[in-house]
């Protein structure tokens, strides 16, 4: 199993974006998380597109875009053109789930499906084969540092239990009040891509960035 960091930019400092992102790379993040909202499906407006394509020319990361967004079929392949690599659409924003799911592996890019706090596992049971990564919100989706949802734990234990059963490979990601005192917690539920926004960005991006991406590497070398 690969564990990953994904620093979402949604805290980081916009007047600086480039270096903000250029920080947490040089700290050796794989990942960026890159959140879109508009306005609909969560109260808050994020960025969209040109910011995507904009950041794409400075860096090698892997895209990690978060579509918060009604019908998000309407953008899959405008996200993939910006330049991401895994485009992840939510189950509640979304009446065709397949066919969208198919439309975004047709741009050639991962797929994946994120699901609200109270949003049950169930909704995954006939397409957990097809996608590559599930999004679990441990927040109610819209703002960043907020307190990660207690119940969120067993929730990412079942779903490692369900991945596990069937065989498959699938990533769980888990988005929203990850910091020192819940990253463990995520980790040992069944969690291996962990989203961090306030807990990386600020006075001390580089420093929080190098502190998270060891304790990833150091669990992943445990649980070898
Ligand atoms: C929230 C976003 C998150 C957010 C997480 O709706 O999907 O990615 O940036 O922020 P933190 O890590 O501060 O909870
Ligand atoms: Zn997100």
């Amino acid at each position: 199993m690969h564990y990953e960091l994904a620093p979402s930019i949604l805290s980081a400092d916009f007047a600086r974006l480039g270096e903000e992102i250029c920080a947490v790379e040089t700290a050796g993040a794989q990942y960026l998380h890159i959140d879109v909202m508009d306005g609909m499906f969560v109260p808050s407006i994020s960025f969209g597109f040109p910011v995507i394509k904009a950041i794409r020319r400075t860096s090698s990361c892997i895209f990690d875009v978060h579509l918060m967004v009604e019908q998000p079929e309407r953008y899959i392949e405008e996200t993939a053109k910006s330049g991401a690599d895994i485009i992840t659409i939510h189950a509640e924003a979304c009446t065709h789930l397949d066919r969208a799911i198919e439309w975004i592996h047709q741009t050639g890019k991962k797929a994946g499906i994120a699901l609200n706090p109270s949003t049950p596992l169930n909704v995954l049971d006939y397409l957990l084969e097809k996608v590559d990564m599930v999004l679990l919100m441990s927040v109610n989706p819209g703002f960043g540092n907020q307190k990660y949802i207690d119940y969120s734990t067993r929730k990412i234990r079942e779903l490692r239990r369900m991945i596990d059963e069937r065989g498959l490979q699938t990533d769980i990601e888990v988005d929203g009040g990850i910091n020192d005192s819940t990253i463990r917690t995520a980790l040992e539920a069944g969690a291996n891509i962990l989203v961090a926004g306030s807990a990386v960005f600020g006075e001390e991006t580089s420093k929080n960035a190098e502190k998270y991406v060891k304790l990833l590497r150091d669990y992943q070398e445990i649980c070898r």
